[in-house]
């Protein structure tokens, strides 16, 4: 039996991008004999910046609606909230003590957003890694489904690791990045030299999932392509076609030659119709399961159940690591 662990932030707005880049991964990993999920909301690293109250709750619950309504099962994934599970605060702790400011401070993604704070930078934004470790080192996992972007704190996440094991005793389990296969980048649908993100401020650049169907369609149809009329895969040349010809792959499993033989006599309205009405058929599936799940009470007990199992395994790790560091009286 495989555990695979994965942690998503809370922010609003899931795109066709993190459909086909990292959900679509998810269920199929899901979907495999052997392997146990779990699957959580952070939302205490979505506080590492500033955060609004009702927002911030409003964006858990969709989005833990969200995700089963993509596909993640109950009775396969554990889905549950950081926050409900207090051994990853008192693990981060443990870690935050045992790594050192300037490995942090070399993080990519901490200079990254660093950067960009105006209003001061929080000392959680420096030690969001040691705590991204803790989620993972408290399940003793085998594999971490992440983007190409993580794969730092993955190394920091083995460093801290080891580091512990050797200091104190074999106590926890090396983790493997699972990183997204190549193929899944979605770019911008105005701008296909950009990838598509949910933090695009023209609209008309990403599908997101809850999008009105009839407007997500139209994003489709009015999306950037080129004069030449071909349907064809240039990713140097063609990059708008492209790009809508990888969407429609990894939304069929149809190949890009396949996808190339099909449309040969077709012109780009054809084609981008055909994939307008893919991507509605699939936001239209998503959506009357969010709604369900978002008016159903299913949601609390899946998450419930999912919190108590994660504690579960998590707290006992948790005590072995207190008597190893040598906390309190035990
Ligand atoms: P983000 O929305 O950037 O926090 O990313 C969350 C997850 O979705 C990561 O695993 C990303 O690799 C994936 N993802 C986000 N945008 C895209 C995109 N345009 N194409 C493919 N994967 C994406
Ligand atoms: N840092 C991840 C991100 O920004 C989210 C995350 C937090 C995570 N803890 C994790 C991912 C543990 C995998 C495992 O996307």
């Amino acid at each position: 039996m495989k555990r695979i662990i994965t942690g998503i932030q809370p922010s609003g707005n899931i795109t066709l991008g993190n459909y086909l880049g990292a959900i679509k991964n998810l269920l199929e990993l899901q979907n495999q004999e052997d392997v146990e999920l779990l699957v959580f909301i952070a939302d205490l690293h979505a506080i590492t910046v500033p955060q609004e109250r009702q927002k911030l709750k409003q964006n858990i619950k969709n989005l833990a609606a969200l995700y089963l309504a993509c596909g993640l099962t109950p009775g396969k994934t554990h889905l549950f909230i950081q926050s409900e599970v207090p051994c990853h605060n008192q693990l981060g702790w443990i870690f935050e003590c045992n790594s050192y400011i300037g490995e942090l401070e070399r993080m990519t993604q901490f200079k990254d957003k660093k950067a960009k704070q105006t209003a001061g930078v929080s000392a959680g934004l420096l030690t969001y890694p040691p705590l991204m470790a803790a989620d993972i080192l408290l399940y003793d996992v085998d594999y971490v489904p992440v983007g190409e972007d993580q794969k730092q704190h993955l190394e920091l996440t083995r460093d801290l690791a080891m580091r512990f094991n050797n200091k104190y005793g074999e106590t926890f389990k090396l983790p493997e990045p699972y990183i997204t296969k190549s193929g899944a980048r979605i770019m911008s649908l105005v701008d296909p030299s950009k990838k598509m993100s949910k933090s695009d401020p023209n609209p008309k650049a990403y599908i997101a999932l809850l999008d009105d169907i009839n407007i997500a369609k139209k994003k489709i149809k009015s999306a950037v392509t080129d004069s030449e009329g071909t349907i064809r895969f240039d990713i140097e040349n063609k990059p708008g076609i492209s790009n809508l010809m990888s969407i429609y792959s990894a939304m069929t499993n149809l190949s890009i030659k396949d996808i190339e033989e099909k449309y040969k006599d077709s012109n780009y309205a054809t084609f981008k119709e055909d994939l307008a009405n893919i991507v509605g058929d699939l936001l239209e599936k998503i959506q009357s399961k969010y709604k369900y799940y978002i008016e159903s009470n299913d949601l609390d007990l899946i998450l419930n159940s999912g919190r108590d199992i994660a504690y579960h395994l998590a707290s006992r790790k948790l005590q072995k690591v207190y008597r190893k560091v040598g906390l309190g009286r035990n």
